[in-house]
């Protein structure tokens, strides 16, 4: 029999090109790859890009550059190129980078096995009418007690600085039944968590379903012991996913709601089409259904047109929330959005607002770490810990936790007490 061959995968960006990254390698796996963790013995690498900001998009590049010498010595190897990068620059990539062999956009990676095999060089940045996903295989077998599942992707919200209604196209929600059947698949297979998916996940609406009720089918799935969904937008919470958080047990407590800005008119320059009162009302609600409900956001500071009164009221608006997390991120102008148009906030004044912003959300995450010390907490085992007899694991709230449990398993669900806390995890005792 001939040795499978080797396919080296490296993904950058958000979670849902992790998920594409694994639904690609299933598809190849079905052609008789392997994945590997060395990039040397790889007989193809596939590079799943990010162009959400301009450092994002030029690491593709620095690690082509890279990847040059080991093609030179291995002109067999194929190099690809996927992800939101192929889309937005393809052809600009294939110019560039000679030793690219294909280049395949989100939407296409149901073609990425026929692209392989065929002769020269390939690229596919189409928006194809049919769904990637029902062309790509499921491996079977175990894959571990928490999995992603992309159920809407794309995005029409145009925010004057995004990318994404570009690279991932218009919104398209998966029909529910089939979204049902891969959750059962999931679970058989050993999952006990499935996070949903999705740029704009809560304006979901596949067979008539809005998120709502996709998690409250999901909620029957026996074994299926938590769910989570991520990224929403404040304007699509609806008050039926707000009842959902009080209702259905097995939705964490946990809420990714990024506002980018609390000032109104950096707002509406965003194209947002809301308010600062409007984003804290909705957190007003949402704390009212799910009082230990645990929030995250996302920022941006430096946003063109931003005075230091407008960055004021972003940390109020952080103030009056706080936040258990936060993704801050400094303006990067990128091209083809409206705000690329405009004229820049200076980059030290931004680089200050950052640190200024980054500072107050570690305290707020520091403080939600600690407020857990004493508390009782359930943590999903995700693999064993750095120490002898250890397990690390997620609490309800996305924390990590360390748990000294020496007959504890990878899947199991336990309940702990915390003891301490550090910024990143916390330590607990299993009860
Ligand atoms: N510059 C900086 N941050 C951006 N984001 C999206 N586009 C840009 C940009 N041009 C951030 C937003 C979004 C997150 C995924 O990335 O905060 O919520
Ligand atoms: Fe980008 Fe705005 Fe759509 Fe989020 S809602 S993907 S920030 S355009």
């Amino acid at each position: 029999m001939e040795a499978p061959k080797k396919l080296f995968i490296k993904t950058y960006g958000c979670q849902m090109n992790v998920y594409d990254s694994e639904r690609m390698a299933e598809a190849m796996g079905a052609e008789g790859y392997v994945q590997t963790e060395t990039v040397e013995e790889a007989d193809m690498v596939l590079l799943n890009t990010c162009h959400i900001r301009e450092k994002a998009s030029e690491k593709l590049y620095s690690d082509l550059g890279r990847l040059r010498n080991l093609k030179a010595a291995k002109p067999e190897m194929k190099v690809g190129v996927a992800g939101c990068v192929a889309q937005a620059e393809g052809a600009e990539i294939l110019r560039r980078m000679p030793l690219v062999d294909l280049v395949v956009g989100p939407q296409s990676y149901h073609r990425l096995p026929a692209m392989v095999k065929a002769e020269g060089r390939q690229v596919d940045t189409e928006f194809p009418t049919e769904d990637k996903f029902d062309h790509l295989p499921q491996r079977k077998g175990y894959r571990g007690p928490t999995a992603f599942l992309t159920v809407q992707e794309g995005c029409d919200k145009f925010c004057a600085f995004c990318v994404v209604p570009y690279t991932r196209g218009a919104e398209v929600s998966r029909p529910a039944s089939r979204l049902l059947k891969e959750a059962r698949d999931l679970v058989a297979r050993g999952v006990r968590e499935i996070t949903l998916l999705g740029q704009n996940v809560n304006a979901y609406h596949g067979e008539d379903r809005t998120l709502a009720g996709l998690i409250r089918e999901m909620a029957q799935i026996e074994g299926l012991d938590r769910l989570r969904y991520t990224t929403s937008h404040p304007n699509d919470m609806g008050d039926d996913l707000i009842a959902a958080h009080a209702e259905v047990p097995q939705l964490m407590p946990y809420l990714h709601l990024p506002v980018q800005s609390g000032s109104d008119r950096i707002l509406k320059a965003m194209n947002r089409k809301h308010t600062a009162a409007h984003y804290l009302d909705l957190i007003g609600k949402i704390r009212q259904a799910r009082p230990d409900v645990l929030l995250t956001s996302d920022f941006i500071v430096g946003f063109p047109g931003e005075t230091d009164q407008d960055f004021q009221e972003t940390m109020r608006l952080v103030r009056a929330v706080g936040y258990g997390a936060a993704y801050c991120f400094k303006y990067s102008a990128r091209p083809g959005t409206p705000a690329a148009e405009k004229t820049p906030v200076p980059s030290d004044v931004a680089d200050a607002r950052l640190q200024e912003l980054q500072g107050l959300i570690l305290a707020q995450q520091q403080a939600a770490q600690q407020a857990m010390v004493g508390q009782v907490v359930e943590v999903l085992y995700e693999k064993p810990g750095r120490l002898p007899g250890q397990m690390v694991g997620k609490s309800q709230h996305l924390m990590a936790v360390h748990v000294q449990d020496a007959t504890g398993k990878t899947g199991d669900l336990v309940r702990a007490r915390v003891t301490s806390a550090v910024t990143n995890s916390l330590s607990a005792v299993l009860l």
